[in-house]
């Protein structure tokens, strides 16, 4: 699993930009499907077993991209401005290290300040990668970044960029791995563009026509000093996402998987974001509307490079979606 979510995590790809990863997953599920397809948008869909006629569809989400910025102007002594894609936070973009598709580095600097104790907009930082002119600028307008940081492995906890949302993408493809048989159709969907308002998921649902969803993503933490925003905490189990703020869960799928985790065993928490949303709400209100609710696994730092989850929540995570999709789904 260590080994996955490093793999996963180290590969750039912001959204609209997801091509990189998508042949990562593809590797990594080799022998464990039945079938691949992308559609228009970049999401990749994938079956375990095969067709069963009559048998309910599930469909499991998980997006590929992560945040990132994008060069909007360079000027004549070679220093890119930017803007972002995605919840990129100032406070975690000063001094930062960047990293461009084309493989360029670059670093974040800021406009003078005079008190440094504050963090100046985006639009007073710039990307310096390393060079005096233009010319010699070895990214253009429109070119693409990812934030670069090493991943390390803290013993029971991760940390890395993009763990938002390749924890998540890492989950369902151990599961796949790990599931046999299933009464159910199942699909795995690696989502595009979830991070500039969850863009790829709805599509892909209208094009799958589920009876049921579950979108794997991760979730704030209250288990930090001072934080009392949620009750969520690493290592206490995958947490059962019942809102954010674009989506209400179906509590009848909340109550399945309830009924799931108490059954197989497996400790489970709450999850309400007060902030942001997750792929659900538009897969949710896709079509004439699928019952939908999601697993979340819990993240410290979210949308900063050194995001936190603990591995036991994800191999929990794991055996709770066989757990679900072994039995026949009742809502
Ligand atoms: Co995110
Ligand atoms: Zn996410």
């Amino acid at each position: 699993m260590k080994e996955l979510v490093k793999k996963l995590t180290q590969t750039t790809a912001p959204s609209g930009y997801e091509t990189n990863l998508r042949s990562v997953i593809e590797e990594e599920l080799k022998g464990s499907t039945d079938q691949i397809r992308v559609d228009g948008l970049g999401n990749m869909i994938v079956r375990k077993g095969p067709e069963q006629p009559g048998a309910p569809t599930i469909m499991l989400a998980a997006h590929m991209d992560e945040i990132g910025l994008m060069v909007t102007h360079v000027d004549e002594n070679g220093f890119a401005r930017f803007t972002n894609i995605g919840g990129v936070f100032p406070r975690y973009t000063a001094g930062a290290r960047v990293r461009f598709l084309n493989g360029a580095a670059g670093v974040i600097g800021i406009e003078p300040h005079s008190n440094t104790s504050s963090v100046p907009a985006l639009d007073k930082m710039f990307i310096d990668t390393g060079v005096s002119s233009a010319k010699q600028s070895p990214v253009e307008i429109g070119d693409v970044a990812v934030f670069e940081r090493t991943f390390e492995d803290l013993g029971d906890r991760l940390v890395s960029k993009a763990m938002d949302d390749r924890a998540g993408i890492a989950v369902l493809i151990e599961a796949f791995r790990q599931l046999k048989k299933s009464p159910n159709n199942v699909y795995a969907v690696f989502t595009v563009q979830e991070e500039v308002g969850a863009r790829g998921a709805g599509r892909a649902a209208f094009g799958l026509e589920p009876d049921l969803a579950l979108v794997v993503d991760v979730t704030l933490c209250g288990d930090t000093p001072q934080n009392k925003e949620t009750q969520v905490f690493l290592g206490k189990g995958p947490a059962v996402h019942i809102k954010d703020l674009g989506t209400l869960a179906d509590p009848r799928v909340t109550g399945w998987i309830k009924k799931g985790a108490q059954r197989a065993r497996i400790p489970i928490q709450t999850s309400i974001l007060t902030r942001g949303y997750t792929d659900t709400y538009t897969i949710q209100t896709s079509r004439a509307g699928v019952p939908a609710g999601g697993i979340a696994i819990p993240c410290r730092y979210i949308h900063s490079p050194s995001e936190m989850v603990d591995v036991s929540d994800l191999t929990n995570s794991v055996k709770l979606l066989a757990a679900l999709l072994s039995k026949p789904i009742s809502l």
